[in-house]
């Protein structure tokens, strides 16, 4: 995604942080959210209207969470609206319960599904810690740092290169060698992380992954990620664990049901986000 000429992004000055939580000058903006809406169209599933084909009533779309069922296609709105600017050198944290849209944000983010309104501006390469969509489980964790690599825009000498230091990062050993399928989640995780972040993207998300490794590798894995904040790029952390993201990340955004509830300092929003949580728990009981 490149950024044409004459986008006036619009930016009030009153919105910016010119300062890091941490009290380090942050970089220019890396990253424009403008506006983004994504739906998902799914074939099939079930239908939310009645038999006669008439709109659903207001509860019933409330209750069916933003899907709409048109002749056999149900449409999910996962992101409603969300807007935000991210700078060079930010860490950021994604929370949100399961379903409100975090994942979503960060494949649109990383242009992997398009806006159905809105846009989404980034200066540089974004990488979604799933070049997942790119690996290949049948293939040995060799071949797959290969494509990865390929995919994430380095030449197959770079890659070469880069082999034994990101093996070495990995921490898997002679399983390199194995089907990624024959990996445990947490290897898994070792080997994705230390292929995305193998190639220091100006925007690198991560999605999940450091929740499967254990405390050594999350040590590494936020030593590596201060490396790339430091190297003036922007990284982006979903997790459901707010003590990681407390301790990684700056600033938080907060998804619900596809839309951006809270953007601010990770503790504030975490701390909001917690008694939310805990209000919906003992509501359920
Ligand atoms: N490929 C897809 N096709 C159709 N609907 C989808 C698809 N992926 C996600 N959704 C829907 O979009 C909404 C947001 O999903 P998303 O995966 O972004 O949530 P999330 O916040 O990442 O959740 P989690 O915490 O469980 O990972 C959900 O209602 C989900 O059912
Ligand atoms: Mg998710």
């Amino acid at each position: 995604m490149s950024i044409p000429e004459e986008i006036d992004f619009e930016v009030d000055a009153d919105d910016l942080t010119p300062l890091a939580e941490d009290g380090k000058a942050l970089g220019s903006p890396s990253l424009v959210v403008d506006d983004l809406y994504v739906t998902y169209r799914v074939f099939g599933g079930k239908r939310v209207g009645n038999a006669t084909g008439q709109k659903p009533g207001v509860l019933k779309r409330f209750l069916s969470g933003g899907r709409t069922h048109v002749g056999g296609v149900t449409s999910v709105e996962a992101i409603k609206g969300v807007s935000f600017v991210a700078r060079h050198g930010e860490s950021i944290g994604v929370v949100g319960i399961n379903g409100s849209g975090k994942s979503t944000l960060m494949r649109a983010i990383a242009g992997l599904i398009p806006p159905t309104h809105g846009a989404v501006y980034v200066s540089g390469d974004p990488s979604l810690l799933g070049v997942n969509a790119v690996l290949m489980g049948s293939l040995t964790g060799e071949r797959n740092v290969m494509i990865g690599g390929l995919a994430l825009g380095l030449t197959p000498d770079e890659v070469r290169e880069r082999f034994d230091e990101i093996v070495d990062f990995s921490g898997i050993g002679d399983a390199i060698y194995l089907p990624m399928k024959a990996y445990s989640s947490g290897m898994g995780a070792r080997l994705r992380f230390a292929i995305s972040s193998a190639a220091v993207p100006d925007v690198l998300m991560i999605d999940e992954a450091l929740a499967t490794g254990d405390a050594a590798f999350r040590k590494k894995s936020k030593a590596r990620i201060d490396a790339i904040r430091d190297q003036a790029g922007t990284v982006f952390l979903v997790s459901h664990s707010l003590a990681t993201i407390e301790s990684i990340c700056s600033r938080t955004l907060w998804v619900h049901q596809g839309k951006l509830v809270m953007d601010g300092p990770s503790a504030e929003v975490c701390a909001a986000y917690k008694a939310f949580v805990r209000a919906q728990d003992g509501a359920s009981r």
